[in-house]
């Protein structure tokens, strides 16, 4: 389940990244952290629908849904479920939208990951001390999205509490707002 997982994280980042890739921009680097924040502001969004629809505990363990990779493999779980209690927590429709929150989170770290990872190899590759490219603040954005990750994990875990819910959303923001300071510089 948790090869499965990153698996779709990695098919989630594969489009940004490949645009990146291919795109004539004499930043690339730039570009990916750009694509990065705008898919930052995306999911924020879509965090807000997942509050909104009430479809946080959706699927109510972590990190996939009744054990599961996708809520069509833990079909069986959703649906007796929701015939107990056909108003929620938890119906097919909410599982799906808390999953695709969780997806689309994988792949903005995949995003991360794959920044840092090019930080690296481009000041290994450089005169180290002297170099432009240094992967400190990149390595640091990796620990950030981990925490909001793990909030995230939280959020499910303790069932919604209000103080986790909100330092979810507040460090959504912050790595919205990391993101553009980085991409301005
Ligand atoms: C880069 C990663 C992530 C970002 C930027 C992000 C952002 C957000 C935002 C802004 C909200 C709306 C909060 C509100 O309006 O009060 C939200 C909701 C939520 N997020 Fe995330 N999230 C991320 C990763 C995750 C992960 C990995 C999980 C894993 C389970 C998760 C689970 C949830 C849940 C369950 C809610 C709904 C909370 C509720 O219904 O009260 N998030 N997210």
């Amino acid at each position: 389940m948790l090869i499965q997982l990153a698996l779709t994280g990695l098919i989630v980042a594969l489009l940004p990244l490949s645009m990146v890739w291919v795109s004539n921009d004499s930043d690339k680097y730039r570009k990916l952290i750009w694509i990065t924040l705008f898919l930052t502001f995306d999911l924020i969004m879509f965090g807000a629908f997942t509050r909104l629809t009430d479809s946080g505990l959706g699927c109510p363990d972590w990190p996939g849904c009744y054990g599961h990779a996708d809520p069509i493999k833990a079909h069986a779980d959703i649906s007796a479920a929701e015939i107990a209690m056909p108003t929620g927590p938890v119906t097919v429709v909410k599982a799906w939208i808390e999953m695709i929150h969780r997806y689309f989170a994988m792949g903005i770290g995949v995003l991360i990951v794959a920044m840092m990872l090019i930080s690296w190899r481009r000041w290994l590759q450089s005169k180290r001390a002297e170099s432009k490219f240094s992967p400190t603040f990149p390595t640091f954005l990796f620990l950030f999205v981990c925490l909001q990750g793990a909030f995230g994990a939280w959020t499910v875990t303790m069932k919604l509490q209000p103080i986790i819910v909100t330092i979810h959303l507040l460090l959504g923001m912050a790595l919205l707002a990391l993101l553009a300071w980085y991409g301005s510089h």
